[in-house]
């Protein structure tokens, strides 16, 4: 029988990434950061200086990945890249390349073989809507632009990165309507997902409120005799 996924879609910086990392923590369960990949074909594309509109170069790119994911970081090709795949160039150019069909096509048997015992906790853009359509439980993670801003922009200068909120404001709302509006895979809500609003959550909140849902889905117990 294959795994149980809890999948987490929601647009840039919903906080998916830190819920979802906490929700497989809670539930000892592996995690994907499925943007991370497209990140890591961004990096690569820029590495190798492949023209992002070559479609099959930008596949093949996605194809030859050498990734291996540690507690601590990210791999590609033997260096440590996760300060690097963070940076906004290369979300923003991950976000151009990502409605290329080859290389969603390419990407999808990679992700779905994180599906490993005990279960995983995916997050991304299609995760309840293409990648895991079985899904045992699908979220879909909102917050209003300004909460996200505000969240991104905190990051970045805590990590010593200079960061202006307007632009951030400005990049988000590009970066969601391309994901919504694209022809592959665009960003929306499975059928059957739960919509939560984390803008006036915290991030426990909002990672016990999944959980709250996880065990309404977990099959109830035989009675005993
Ligand atoms: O989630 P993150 O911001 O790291 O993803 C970077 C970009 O990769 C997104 O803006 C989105 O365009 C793309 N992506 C995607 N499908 C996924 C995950 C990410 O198209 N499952």
């Amino acid at each position: 029988m294959l795994s149980p996924v809890i999948t987490i879609d929601g647009p840039t910086a919903s906080g998916k990434g830190t819920v979802a990392h906490r929700v497989a923590q809670a539930l000892g369960w592996g995690v994907l950061d499925s943007g991370a990949l497209y990140r890591l074909t961004a990096l690569s594309v820029l590495q190798q200086a492949i023209d992002p509109e070559d479609i099959p170069a930008v596949a093949r790119a996605g194809q030859q990945l050498e990734v291996s994911f540690h507690p601590k970081g990210v791999m590609l090709f033997g260096h440590e890249v996760s300060e690097l795949i963070r940076q906004e160039h290369v979300g923003n150019l991950a976000s151009r390349l990502a409605p290329n069909p080859a290389l969603r096509q390419a990407l999808l048997e990679r992700q779905r073989a994180f599906r490993q015992p005990p279960g995983l906790v995916a997050d991304g853009r299609d995760m309840g809507t293409i990648v895991f359509k079985d899904a045992s439980l699908k979220i879909f993670l909102v917050a209003d632009a300004q909460a996200r801003a505000e969240r991104r922009c905190k990051q970045l200068i805590e990590k010593g990165i200079s960061a202006n909120l307007d632009d951030l404001v400005a990049d988000m709302r590009e970066r969601d309507a391309r994901d919504i509006e694209r022809a592959v895979a665009p960003l929306l809500p499975a059928s059957d997902a739960h919509v939560v609003d984390s803008s006036q959550l915290t991030v426990e909140q909002t990672v016990q409120n999944v959980l709250d849902l996880w065990s309404r889905v977990l099959p109830t117990p035989p009675a005993q005799a």
